[in-house]
Formats: C-alpha cells, structure tokens, sequence
C-alpha cells in the first residue's frame, strides 16, 4: 500500500471494530512472510512470559491501535460497510493474483466466440476437395473441410464422400484439389495503430514524450486502434486473417498489444467499433490475454539518447518498482487470505490497518509481466542485444515469448536455446542492411534457426509500403527458398506465430475445434505470386467474387485452368559445398578457361540474337553451352555442340564442365537501385556518401554525379550478385531530400573491375528528380516544382545548353522522374507535350494505370518500381495494389501499350536489401500481367537499357534453377568486355556475405 491511501484511511473517519486488530505487525508489509511469522510466533510467547521485549511493543502497539477504535467506535458500534467492500474487493484481487487467461484443450472448442447470430456464418460451408497444409503438415490425401456458425466443425477424406448433413443450409464449394492453409497469423503488426494512407494525426504507433521517457507499460493498442483502416483489407488479401498489433520499438516498454482479425465491420451493426475486430471479442474482458511491447538496442537509444548501458539499467531500474509492488501485494495477500474467514469486525480491522489491496495504475502491466499473465514480445537485433534481454528476463523472473526482428540470431542458436525458454524468432526473411544493428543478417537466418530447434515465424511489421503485411507469405517463400523446409515455412506463418501469442489452440491451424480462418490459394503457398483466391475470416468469405475474378481470372471453385503460361513451384536453392565451391570457382577464375555447361533447360538470350535463333531449334531438349576463349562456340542441343567440343578438347584446351539439373541461362540482369555504391548503411551516415540535398532545378552547376562517389563493394552488391545483377544504376543521393535528385551512373557489380578500369559502364546516365511530396522539402510546393522544371527545360535550350540540362532538354541525356500520383503524372505528359524532345521516364508508377493510355500515346516510358504497391501515403492513396483485389499495374501498362521495365526502388530508406529479387519480381509482373517468361525477362534486361538508352549488355548468367521465382541459384556469371565483347567470370556461386574487391 502506498503511503497516501494509508494516510487517507487512517483520515477517513470511518468506525472501527472495538476488536483489536487480529496481530499487529508495525512495518507491514514491507517485512517479508518469514520474518512476519516469527514474529506471530512472538506474539504466542509473549503469552508464555518468554519475550519481554516484543511483548512490551505488541502491547504498545496494541493500546496505540484500542484507543484509537475506542474512540471511534463511540460514534458507531459495528463494522464500517465501506472497510467490509474494501476487504471483500481487496480479498477478489488477492484470488485473481496470478490467474492467467484459460486454454482449451486444441481441438475440444464448439463455438467460436466471435460469432455472432446477426452478422456471423450463416449456414454450413463445405470445402471440397482440398490439398490442405493443416497448421503442421500436408493432409496426405485430398479433405472436406466442414464449417459452420466460425468455428471448424469436421475434416473428411474427399474419398470418403461423406454427407454432411444439418438443419441449417448446407452450401459446398469443390475447390478442385487447390492448396488451402489456415488463415495466416502475423505476430507483429502496426496497422489499425496507424492508418493507410499514413498521416500524422492517424499515427498512435509510439507514445514518446518527455513526460512517459523510455516506459508506457501502461499504454494500450486498443485505445488507439481505427477499425476501419482499409489497410485490413488489403492483408487480408494476403491471406493474413489474424495479426497481433503492438506499439512501436521507441520506447524500452512500449505497451500493451492486441490480437485482432482482420475483418471490418464484422460487428453486429456492421460499424467501425474497435470491439468488433478484436480477436477476443466475445470472451470477458478480464479473461482476455495480455502482450507486451519491449524494445531494447538502436530505437531506444536513438530516442532517449541512452547507450545500450543505459537501456538495460533503466529497464532493471523500472522492473525493480514492479517487483517491490509485487512483493507488497503477495505479502498482503497471504495475510487477507488467511483473514477471508474471520468475523465481519475483525475484516473491517484489517483493512483499517493494512489497507487495500496494494495496487498502482502505472506498474499494474509490469507486475502482471512478473506474474506471468503478459506475453513478452521483444524487439531485439543484435545478439548482445538477445542476450542482455534474457539475462534482465532470468534477474526479475519473467518469460520472453518472441524475439522480433533479431536479423542477428542466427548466429546465437544456442545461447537462444540454453538461456530462452522455448523463445520463438520473428524475423524478417530479407529485411535487413538498413541500420547497424540490421547489418549482419543471413538470408538462411530461418533455416539455421529451425535446424537448431528454434521456434520461427516470419513477420510484417506492416507500417509502411516496404514491411506491407499482405505478402507475409511471401516471406515463407523466400525463406523455404533459403532451405527452410517446407512445412516449417508453412507453420512459420501459422502455428508457430499463434503459439508464440498463446492463440494456439484457436487460429494458426485448420483442424476441428479451431476458428474457420481458411485461405483457398490460387497455388501452392510458396510459390512466387501464390495469392488467396478466398478467404474465410470467422467461416465468412471474405474477397469480393468478381474483382478476384476480374484481377485472377479465376475464382476459388473454377475448373483449373489446363496449362497456364505461367505457373510457378516452390524451389529451393541449390548450394554447393565449400570445397566444391572452392574448387570449382578457382579453376572458373583462371584465365584462358573453357566451359562446358549443361543441363540447360531454359536460355533467354535477346542479347545473342543469333544464339536465341539456334537455341530455339533444340526443341525442348536440354540446352549446353560451350564458351571458349571467352567466346561462345556453341549453345544447342547437346547433340550439336558435339563438333565444339571435340575441336577444343583437341587443342588441349583447360575446360570447367559443368552438368545443371534445371539450367537456365539469362542476360546480366540490370537494376536501377536506391543507393547501391552511395550508401551502406541507410541509417548510417558514415558509411555513405553524404546527402546531397543542395541540388537545385535553377543551377546546373549545383547538381550530383554519382560517378564521383560510387563505391563497388557492400553487402548490398554481394545480394546483387546473388540475383544475377551483373550491371547496375545509382542515383547520386544516399538519401536525397528535395525535388533534384543527380545524375545516375551505371557500372558493374562483379567487384572485378576497379574505378579506374572498367567498373564505369557510363558515366553519366540520366537526370534524376522526384515529383511528390518529396518535391515541397525544396520547391515548397509540388506545383513549383512542375513550373521549375519547364523553366529548367527552357533554360536547357537556351542560356544552360551547353549543361547537363541543354542534354536533357535535347533528349540526349534521359529525364527520369521519381513519381507514383496520377495527376503529378498528368503534369508529366503535358509538359512532354510542350518539350517532346525530352526522353521523360517514370520511375515509381503506382497510380501509372489511371494515366496509361496517355503515357503510352506521349510516349513516356516507365521504369515501374511499384510492382506490387501500397496505398501508404496520401498522395498514393489510389495506388493499384493488385490481386486479388486489383488487377497488377503491369497488366494495365501492357495493355495500353507502355514501355515499361521493372526495378526495385524503396521509397522510404536507401536500401537495396531484395536487389536479388529483381528476378522473381519479374515472375511475378510476368504472372499477373499475363507475359511471356522471354518478355518479363525483358523487363530487367533489355527494356531497361532500350529506356535509359544504354548500351546493350552482352553479360550472361547461368542459374541453377529458374530465375524469375524464389530460391535459383547463380552458378557463374560473364562479363562481356566493351571493346573487344570477350566473356569473363563475373561471378561463381556467389554468395552474401562474399566481400567484391579483395586483396
Ligand atoms: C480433386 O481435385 C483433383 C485436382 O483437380 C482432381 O484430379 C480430382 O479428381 C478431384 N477429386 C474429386 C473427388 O473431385
């Protein structure tokens, strides 16, 4: 009890019990039971004359206390009815101590306790002929799937046939032996905290101000959640049904989280009421479960100017308050428990004396933590960082159930395994590289993770477009790719997460007794572009029928479609042993090398039109290439490269043969990055470049070449590598703030060739500005901007002709505008109508389809960056974000006949985390666009160069695997010399953490 409610008791005036107090204990309850014992055993001597001591003070102490009911109780001779509540409720908080929410059996539920008579599942729905991924594993034989009234009621062998019978409407959908999985479970989410399109009023991630510092235990997600931000709509075309939302990372204890699915205006009003998309609706609030937000490393430190010291002493600082409190409250209630059965008088008695049941608002979530009854959710990188976090859970006793983000855990499994309690890793399966504490991932962080026993889930962090929590799956994808067995992936994106938030035995599984969340897929989850084509929220359907049809071209219950231009399986990467690698990358290395490489299923070879024209001829059969003395004397069925060989072999020729099981052979592919070469680090301002913000559309003079800041090694070119991106172009900028960006450069991304022979491919490659909101940090508006820019096109024909802006407005050099709003679009085509002779590109595009039909007429092409985007910000609120609630902005370029490419561009942070993705991106465009294989590796080939106007690449990649999904392999990669156009190894199985230049 704090020293305040003891002071206004004593001052209330109310009577007491002539009784004197049951034992007297003069410091209570800061003395501890064992010493509070001994000292009843005291007042017992005291009667046996042993202590005179103690019996003098109790006797004191009792006079003390008599005189003072004595006096009050002339006014009123019987117990006080408020002291008697007051003990009946202190007595009600003591039993409830350290109860925990309860857990059914899994399996044994009946009724799910969101449903509602009103607005829940009518009827009973049948799922037919499913290949049904349970929450664990694959159902090896196709199953029924029963539901009624949100909650799943039986699985059947489709062989079974069985009947189902029921009073109510039974409606059945043959989902023609499609994958389904449970609904999908995000442990860690920030939408309805902060609405989509973001503004800053609709922000309540953080709560940081200088009143609260580095603890808002208190704080609660549900007293800030807008139930109707659409970005819910959006996951759950993702598959995502359910998301645990927590506060951000600024604070060491941020708050408290929530579960909730994904379902607007699921309620019985159909209204935007925060109860009903709780995951919990239905179950008394205090049985509710409870989650913490904690945080430890760079944002607290960066926020509150602490160091990592001063993080860890502040948290054991604010968990010692709690433990204290905690300590009162269970000495007080071992005491009231004891008392639960005296006499109304002496209850009375004891309230007067001790107080209520000692409680304080502010540590109330912390000491809950300390019971138990909260489930800790931990954002932590670093493995210093993962290891003071357990060290502070062992000291104050508590669990922690999930460690977030922790790129860095894959190199702790052990320490993870020995000091955590079955601690479950949420990561990212890419995102990393942005800050410090993120600069040391291993794209095999979850298969490395799982092969040491490690509970691990994949996560969103859905904020901005870059973590959009609708490709969660996508997630698993990668990290199957990067040999997380396949139904570990699966489960690192259902069961695993809803264990980690104690849901289990409600979602995360699509068994009897679980709510009906069930996501029908249009392929196999873990294949690239895998999208829902239904999903089940609570046993209702969720995805509007007609715009899955109209953006799919199917629908969960059609027939199958026969052969699809383009369909994908999941594929794991290849990998060759050290020693293999070793090897067969040193003989690949050494000069005046031959190969031979078969096992070549697939070329796409533009760039060797001749090559194309003779592949072509092979007939389906496997392809191989010969190269020899860097030159391609063969590439056919094997039959015709035969004469080849022989020749070569004759001449006593060194040759590296190579047999691939699923070759493919590609052109270098070309990227046009955020910041590859300019900055490392995003947030990291020494492993950069600089900003370079003093760029202005009026002076020429003042603009940034990247060319004379480029560097050719990072963790960021060995991703490239990976990818197979042989030739690259970065903007000046690390991390441009303002309408004027630079002027690109292109070069290579081998890490072969040096600055000062050969990694320049061109210096200077376009003028870069961004139209947005962007644009107002040095234009103040964007309209200025606009009417800058025709002055700069003016200017460039007149007095700056002889500058980079005479190029641009000659369209020699090509102007490429950073832009994804329609109408900042529309400004670009009628400014190209003034100025045709201005090479103008797009870059970015997530509006681009409303424009289309006049970007194709004006001739502007576009490098489209927004492949799959996100209405994240007001000004891209229309953003076209693709199936199954859109059809892709790809599929809307190519229909009206736009130039396009593709690149991977963050808005947000000079990143190029996913450069390695550029190909499965590709795949993606290629499937929703309905392209060709050939033409969507165009996209990041040919298409890029034909728009900023490079020269060809004769670059070729030899992939094990195919590139345009998750998980090929890059085998080697060729440079072709500009002048002479010879073929030099780039690149053997590369991998990422290989540094480019080395001694
Ligand atoms: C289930 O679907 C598969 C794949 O479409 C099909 O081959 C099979 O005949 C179907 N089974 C039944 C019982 O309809």
């Amino acid at each position: 009890m704090d020293e305040g409610a003891e002071k206004r008791l004593l001052q209330s005036g109310d009577s007491c019990s002539l009784e004197p107090p049951p034992y007297q204990v003069p410091a209570y309850p800061r003395q501890s039971r064992r010493r509070r014992r001994l000292f009843m055993r005291s007042v017992l001597s005291i009667r046996t004359g042993l202590s005179f001591v103690v019996a003098a003070s109790v006797l004191w102490l009792c006079f003390a206390v008599d005189r003072q009911y004595r006096a009050q109780s002339r006014e009123d001779g019987k117990a006080s009815p408020r002291l008697l509540q007051q003990f009946e409720e202190s007595l009600a908080q003591c039993r409830g101590l350290n109860r925990v929410p309860g857990r059914p059996e899994p399996g044994s539920r009946k009724s799910n306790p969101r449903w509602s008579h009103t607005n829940g599942q009518a009827g009973v729905v049948v799922l037919k002929n499913a290949t049904l991924f349970d929450g664990e594993a694959f159902i090896p034989h196709a199953v029924d799937i029963v539901f009624s009234k949100g909650i799943i009621e039986a699985i059947h062998k489709t062989a079974d046939n069985v009947k189902v019978v029921s009073d109510d409407d039974v409606v059945e959908y043959d989902v023609q032996g499609r994958y389904v999985t449970p609904g999908l479970v995000d442990m860690h989410s920030h939408h309805f905290l902060m609405t989509w399109p973001a503004a800053e009023m609709t922000d309540d991630t953080n709560e940081v101000n200088p009143d609260t510092k580095a603890f808002t235990p208190s704080v609660r997600a549900i007293d800030a959640l807008k139930a109707y931000d659409e970005a819910a709509t959006l996951i759950l075309s993702g598959g995502v049904t359910s998301s645990l939302l927590i506060p951000g990372s600024a604070n060491l204890i941020a708050g408290e989280g929530v579960p909730v699915k994904n379902s607007l205006y699921s309620g019985e009003h159909s209204e935007p009421v925060v109860e009903d998309i709780l995951l919990e609706r239905g179950i008394p609030t205090d049985e509710r479960r409870r989650y913490m937000k904690f945080a430890f490393g760079e944002n607290p430190k960066r926020t509150y100017g602490y160091t990592r010291l001063g993080n860890a002493w502040h948290l054991r600082e604010h968990l010692q308050k709690a433990k204290e409190l905690k300590g009162k409250q269970d000495d007080y209630c071992s005491a009231i428990l004891e008392a639960h059965s005296w006499r109304e008088s002496r209850k009375a008695g004891f309230v007067h004396h001790h107080g209520k049941f000692p409680f304080q608002l502010d540590l109330e979530s912390t000491v809950a933590i300390l019971r138990g009854q909260v489930i800790v959710q931990n954002h932590n990188y670093e493995p210093e960082d993962l290891e003071t976090m357990l060290r502070i859970s062992h000291e104050f006793g508590y669990r922690v159930s999930g460690f977030h983000h922790a790129t860095e855990a894959w190199q702790v499994p052990n320490l993870l395994k020995e000091q955590g309690d079955n601690v479950t890793i949420a990561i990212f399966a890419e995102f990393s590289l942005y800050k410090s504490e993120a600069y040391s991932p291993s794209l095999y962080a979850g298969h490395i993770l799982d092969k040491n026993g490690i509970p691990v889930a994949y996560k969103s962090d859905h904020a901005i477009g870059l973590t959009n929590a609708k490709y969660l799956a996508s997630q698993a994808a990668i990290g199957h790719a990067f040999k997380l067995p396949e139904e570990k992936a699966l489960q690192s994106i259902t069961s695993v997460p809803a264990k980690a938030i104690d849901l289990d035995f409600r979602v995360g599984y699509c068994r009897p007794g679980f709510d009906a969340d069930i996501v029908v897929w249009d392929s196999h989850p873990l294949s690239i572009g895998a999208t829902p084509l239904q999903v089940f929220i609570d046993g209702r359907a969720q995805l509007d029928e007609s715009k899955v049809k109209e953006s799919m071209d199917t629908t969960f219950t059609a027939a199958l479609a026969g052969d699809s231009n383009i369909s994908f399986e999941p594929q794991v990467r290849y990998d060759v042993s050290d020693k293999q690698r070793k090897q067969t990358c040193s003989q690949a290395y050494e000069a005046g090398q031959s190969f031979i490489i078969d096992g070549i299923q697939k070329a796409f070879v533009d760039n060797y039109p001749e090559l194309a024209a003779s592949a072509a001829q092979a007939d389906n059969e496997p392809l191989k290439l010969v190269v020899e003395d860097g030159e391609i004397s063969c590439f056919g069925a094997a039959a015709s490269c035969t004469e080849a060989e022989n020749k070569f072999r004759a001449n006593g020729k060194k040759v590296l043969h190579l047999s691939l099981q699923n070759g493919h052979v590609l052109p270098g592919l070309t990227a046009v990055t955020r910041a590859l070469g300019m900055t490392e680090i995003a947030t990291d301002e020494s492993t950069g470049d600089g900003q370079a913000s003093g760029q202005k559309i009026g002076d020429p003079e003042s603009l940034v070449y990247a060319k004379y800041g480029l560097w050719l090694d990072g963790k960021e070119f060995a991703r490239a590598r990976l990818g197979g991106v042989t030739r690259a172009i970065s903007l000046p900028t690390a991390d441009a703030s303002g309408f004027v960006q630079g002027v690109s450069v292109e070069f290579l991304t081998s890490g072969k060739k040096s600055l000062t022979n050969g990694a320049i491919v061109r210096g200077d490659v376009a003028l870069h500005l961004a139209l947005g909101d962007i644009t107002k940090q040095s234009e103040g508006t964007v309209s200025s901007g606009v009417q800058h820019l025709r002055k700069m096109l003016e200017d460039g024909k007149g007095k700056h002709n002889g500058t980079v802006y005479g190029r641009v407005a000659a369209g020699e050099l090509p102007l490429v505008v950073h832009c994804n709003n329609k109408y900042d679009m529309s400004q670009l085509i009628l400014l190209k109508k003034d100025y045709p002779n201005t090479n103008l590109v797009i870059l970015g595009g997530k509006e681009a389809p409303y424009v289309a039909d006049d970007l194709a007429a004006a001739n502007i092409s576009v490098i489209l960056s927004e492949n799959r985007p996100a209405p994240d910000v007001f000004r891209d609120s229309d953003a076209v974000v693709g199936p199954p609630l859109t059809r892709s902005v790809a599929s809307y370029l190519k229909e009206a006949g736009v130039t396009f490419a593709l690149a991977i561009f963050e808005t947000a942070m000079p990143v190029d985390y996913r450069i390695h993705d550029l190909g499965p991106e590709a795949g993606w465009a290629a499937k929703y666009a309905h392209i060709s294989q050939e033409d969507s590796v165009r996209l990041v080939t040919s298409n890029v160069e034909s728009i900023l106007g490079l020269d060809k690449s004769k670059d070729l990649v030899v992939f094990e695997g195919n590139p345009l999904n998750y998980g090929a392999s890059v085998v080697l990669s060729f440079h072709a010399d500009g002048e002479t156009g010879k073929l030099e190894v780039a690149t053997c199985f590369p991998r990422e953490d290989e540094h480019g230049s080395s001694l």
